[in-house]
């Protein structure tokens, strides 16, 4: 399965979005919107509002790092999102995570789950079979710019291993030393920050996670 690069706009400059994501527009797969409410997460970023602004024929990756996914995905939808990720620490009930996850699905995206790097896989045993992704962050969600935390590296071993064919997207201190390793766990979408919007070719920086 080809591994598809993901840039994330948290680490891009926001006083020239728009030129950030002109930038990756040839060459990207996905674009990562990283919502935080500063409840789930320390840190408040940005919502819909922003997206709407924003013109990109890229498919758009939604993570929620939110206490209350299922109130947030409406407006998401409306936008034509290719996925929504929530997280699985969020909403912990599997009736409420398979009432979310069809709603995700009905509403015409794909839907992924998240797992904090302590939140163990089988934490999600009750969904994982009828989900479209899993993102392991391999960061304490929250912030762009830390360090890959690679005791993750076995969760992402043991979900390729029960389930070949799922996307499982890492997220958090991607590079090009860290990608290798997600790649070889069974990683097949690697979501990048600073590494991209870092570069002062942020073009140059996706040709180089490919060449890996
Ligand atoms: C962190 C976000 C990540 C972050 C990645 O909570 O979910 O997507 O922006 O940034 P880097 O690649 O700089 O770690």
């Amino acid at each position: 399965m080809k591994v598809l690069i993901t840039p994330s706009i948290l680490s891009a400059d926001l006083t020239r979005l728009q030129e950030e994501v002109s930038r990756v527009e040839t060459c990207a797969d996905w674009l990562q919107v990283d919502v935080m409410d500063g409840h789930f997460v320390p840190n408040l970023s940005f919502g819909a509002p922003l997206l709407k602004s924003l013109k990109t024929a890229l498919p758009i990756d939604v993570h929620l790092m939110v206490s209350n996914p299922a109130e947030r995905i409406a407006e998401f939808l409306e936008l034509g999102v290719k996925n929504i990720t929530f997280h699985a620490e969020a909403v912990t009930e599997t009736a409420a995570r398979k009432a979310l996850i069809k709603a995700i699905r009905t509403g015409g995206a794909t839907a992924g789950i998240a797992l904090k790097p302590p939140t163990a896989f089988d934490a999600i045993e009750d969904v994982i079979g009828g989900i479209d992704l899993v993102l392991v962050m391999s960061v304490e969600p929250g912030f762009g710019g830390q360090k890959f935390l690679p005791d993750v590296l076995e969760k992402v071993r043991a979900i390729h291993e029960r389930f070949p064919g799922l996307m499982i997207q890492m997220d958090g201190g991607i590079s090009e030393k860290t990608a290798p390793l997600c790649i070889e766990a069974g990683c097949t979408n690697l979501v990048a920050g600073s590494f991209i919007f870092g570069a002062a070719d942020p073009a140059a920086a996706i040709a180089r996670l490919r060449e890996l």
